[in-house]
């Protein structure tokens, strides 16, 4: 196994791999992105090409592309190797079904295989079976090419019993039909099946195809693999849209994103059948920081987009918000009656606090002089707490100046009554920033010597390294420098090292490299000399304690004799000081 590791490491480029995810720019020798496993405004993931890893210094998250392809696409260890093997064309000697194959994911592969027949089962009703005749000319009705149909594998399930017995004859049993949410409940409705990025067809939405059917989309209950509060419909479509645009358009329903898609808005996802989620977020947030959402004209979609956009900007990511054009009641309707306009529409997002601002003075004929004072006092109470909680000091000028015109009052009237506006109210954006080193001092001052070793001090630093780890490399490197091998100092220590340190110390480069990337000799000099310093003084502060401590304790027992003979030592020790 550990061959293969290493094959499809060396065939695969990391930095190639993670920009599939992400939009990785160059930073000194490495590269940077925003990070995909946290919420952050400033990119702290860093990749390194040569060393093939990443970190992020936000999260501490960090490993090489199988941890990546893992914590990215969900998958224990087995499926990111059968995924990269996939990808590099290394073949994989062990078989399927080896040890290593946990129950889980057998047991998760059997639901998925099931739904994914009971996907096929119902497409093959819709397009060729009578029964599914009413279904596939009401698609057709709603304009759906037949190309669309196929490419989401939408379906009718007419009623239960014939799919029951399909799946029992293919080998499925009946508490595997159950662990799937039990797919025969569906009865005279068009299917949408729910895929992961990964293809997997996790669980099913059917709408009904009567006015008196209820509930007009029935959904797949939870399940071990089915988590609506985490599902994303269309996403494994549009993932490569989203990266390219660089935003997601996100819309209500299953037939906004099918519809949308159709007239080449690729970029659209949806919520499927519950509110928008902190952890759909996160999920969108790895392919872009920028989302617009584009709900459903009436009151309760206006009012899930108000929540949708509180909770997005909330979480730190980019809002704009799509006004459709005043006939239209949601995303589907344009996107089938006019491809054309919804491309155009889908594109037209205004900053959500804009759009704020049209809610708030839309009520009103006139901006300006023309309000009177109680009208002012309506719309500014709507609007200064989302004013407020801007985190950006710049936009939250501009609309001052915005709101001051519109309100044809003074800036600093309205800065005034900005700083009475209850924090609660503002709902203050969190700031989960981490603090951005996670390595110790120690590590870090080895870094960096290992990265100029013309720094590397003349006189024996062992004191102050008390890691065992960083103790270990520094010994090695002392044992280098003394044969005079400066030239590709680093490497030399990194290959005299236990390949699990070495990996260890990979890491700790990684991030000493990209915090002094833009340091020169000078301020490298005047940072090694201060760590040094530092990690001195904390060993003094020790070697007091432990007499402080020795002395106390002699005291207590009236040793006075040793008393004096620890303080003597102590003063010796400390005498250059004074
Ligand atoms: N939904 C649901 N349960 C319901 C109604 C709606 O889960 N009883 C979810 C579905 O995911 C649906 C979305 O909410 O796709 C939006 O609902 P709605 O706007 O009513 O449906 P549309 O997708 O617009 O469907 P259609 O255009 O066929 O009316
Ligand atoms: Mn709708």
């Amino acid at each position: 196994m550990s061959d293969e590791v290493e094959e499809i490491k060396n065939r695969l480029d990391i930095v190639d791999f993670i920009s599939q995810y992400l939009t990785l720019k160059k930073a000194g020798q490495n590269w940077r992105s925003l990070c995909p496993f946290h919420k952050e405004k400033t990119p702290s993931f860093m990749v390194s090409r040569d060393k093939g890893i990443y970190k992020c210094f936000g999260c501490n998250r960090g490993g090489d592309v199988f941890t990546f392809a893992m914590e990215m696409e969900g998958l224990n260890f087995r499926e990111a190797l059968e995924l990269l093997a996939q990808k590099t064309g290394v073949p994989l000697l062990r078989a399927k079904n080896a040890l290593e194959y946990q129950q889980e994911k057998d047991e998760k592969s059997r639901l998925y295989q099931l739904n994914l027949l009971t996907a096929r089962v119902f497409r093959k009703i819709l397009l060729d079976h009578p029964a599914g005749k009413g279904a596939l000319s009401y698609l057709k009705e709603r304009k759906l090419t037949s190309q669309t149909i196929k490419k989401f594998i939408l379906g009718f399930a007419p009623s239960g019993q014939g799919l029951e017995k399909i799946l029992q004859q293919k080998g499925f049993t009946d508490k595997e039909i159950q662990q799937t949410g039990n797919p025969t409940r569906f009865t005279q409705r068009i299917m949408f099946p729910i895929l992961d990025v990964m293809d997997n067809v996790l669980g099913f939405s059917g709408r009904a195809t009567r006015a008196d059917q209820e509930p007009k989309y029935l959904n797949t209950p939870e399940t071990i693999i089915f988590h609506k509060g985490n599902i994303l419909y269309g996403l494994e479509k549009a993932k490569s849209e989203i990266k390219g645009q660089d935003f997601a358009v996100l819309v209500e329903g299953q037939m906004d994103v099918v519809s949308s898609h159709q007239a080449s808005v690729e970029n659209a996802v949806a919520t499927s059948g519950t509110a928008l989620t902190e952890d759909h977020l996160r999920i969108l947030s790895r392919y872009t920081q920028n989302i617009s959402l584009a709900f459903d004209s009436d009151d309760a979609g206006q009012r899930a987009a108000q929540r949708a956009a509180d909770l997005a900007l909330e979480y730190g990511l980019n809002v704009k918000m799509i006004v459709l054009p005043a006939s239209f009641k949601d995303p589907g309707e344009i996107a089938s009656q006019s491809p054309k306009l919804w491309q155009e529409v889908a594109k037209s997002g205004i900053h959500v606090v804009d759009w704020y601002f049209q809610k708030a003075f839309a009520p009103y004929k006139q901006i300006g002089l023309g309000l009177d004072s109680l009208s002012k006092k309506t719309i500014a109470k709507q609007l200064l707490p989302v004013i407020k909680r801007l985190p950006d000091p710049i936009e939250r000028d501009h609309y001052i100046q915005k709101l001051a015109k519109n309100l044809a009052v003074s800036e600093r009237t309205i800065e005034e009554a900005l700083g009475k506006v209850k924090e609660s109210s503002a709902k203050q954006t969190k700031t989960t920033l981490p603090s951005k080193s996670q390595i110790s001092v120690q590590k870090y001052l080895l870094a960096l010597l290992l990265l100029s070793p013309d720094l590397w001090p003349k006189e024996t630093l062992s004191e102050i390294f008390t890691e065992e780890d960083v103790w270990q490399v520094y010994k090695t490197g002392q044992k280098m420098y003394n044969k005079n091998t400066q030239r590709d100092f680093k490497q030399k220590v990194l290959s005299n090292l236990p390949s699990n340190l070495k990996t260890k110390v990979n890491f700790w480069l990684l991030e000493a490299e990209a915090k002094v990337k833009d340091s020169s000799k000078e301020e490298l000099q005047k940072e090694i000399n201060e760590i040094i310093n530092r990690l001195e003084n904390i060993k003094r502060e020790k070697i007091k304690q432990d007499f402080a401590y020795k002395i106390a304790q002699a005291e207590e027992k009236g040793e006075i004799r040793e008393m004096k003979k620890l303080i003597e030592q102590l003063s010796e020790a400390f005498k250059q000081e004074k």
